[in-house]
């Protein structure tokens, strides 16, 4: 697939106009501008302020490239009326936009505090070796069918499952770094891949127009999510025990009293 520059008006300042040797020129792509304004002005129907419209926007212009180029900020800023200062103050806050293109999957090991002690520095470390890349790089064509590109997130509140892996923010429950070594090679050699909840990985680009907010066109896939996990409900199943409890103990207690 050939990455496309979405767009370039090299009259407004801040234009990036240098496109990679593996990108076309913009003015090569007036069809994907042309079906990306009307993405992007689809999205924006959707709430009362254009500005409103700012984190979905980058997410379709990540679609796209598969990270938010200077082209992108500069689309997006058009789109909303905005300055390309304050796009890039947020897309640039967000740790899910990306400033470098990602692979076809984004790979992301939880090293916060409770995934950490559970494992999680150990599933990283060994994937680093594993894949012979740091933190943030991205695998090479060479290594596999597809590319990856690896990094350490912060807590994505599935802490109950620690120590996960999310691929394109979908999760992997109670990791170790065997079952994480199995994941990424399966990723490379583009093998279907599903997560602890919901439907088979698509990659990081498609991810990225659901994002958007774009209906997951595959069939079935909005019932393949499933329900939450045991560990997720556990605090519900304590709570409604203890209401019984306290139902039984009044009872009893009335029981007594008669
Ligand atoms: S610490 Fe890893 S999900 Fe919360």
């Amino acid at each position: 697939m050939t990455d496309v520059f979405i767009g370039r008006n090299p009259n407004l300042p801040g234009a990036n106009t240098t496109a990679p040797a593996n990108q076309t020129s913009y003015a090569d792509a007036a069809e994907v501008r042309e079906r990306l304004v009307k993405d992007a002005q689809a999205l924006i129907a959707r709430y009362p302020q254009p500005r409103s419209a700012l984190l979905p926007l980058l997410h379709l212009v990540q679609s796209e490239e598969g990270y938010v180029t200077g082209d992108g900020v500069q689309f997006c800023a058009e789109m909303l009326g905005l300055s390309t200062a304050e796009v890039s103050a947020v897309s640039t806050f967000y740790s899910m936009y990306k400033n470098k293109p990602v692979g076809d999957y984004h790979v992301g090991v939880c090293t916060n505090t409770l995934c950490a002690v559970m494992g999680g520095d150990e599933i990283f470390a060994t994937l680093k070796g594993h894949l012979a890349i740091g933190n943030d790089e991205r695998t090479s064509d060479s290594q596999g069918e597809r590319t990856l590109t690896l990094e350490h997130i912060e807590c994505n509140a599935a802490c109950d499952f620690a120590p996960v892996v999310m691929v394109n923010w979908e999760f992997f429950d109670n990791m170790t770094p065997t079952t994480a070594v199995k994941l990424v090679d399966d990723l490379l050699a583009g093998r279907e891949v599903t997560p602890s909840r919901g439907p088979a990985l698509c990659r990081f680009r498609e991810t990225e127009r659901i994002l958007a907010g774009f209906e997951d066109e595959r069939p079935d896939v909005v019932h393949a999510g499933g329900p939450a996990g045991p560990a997720t409900l556990e605090g519900l199943r304590l709570a409604r025990q203890e209401e019984l409890d306290q139902k039984d103990q009044g009872t009893n207690g009335r029981g007594a009293e008669a």
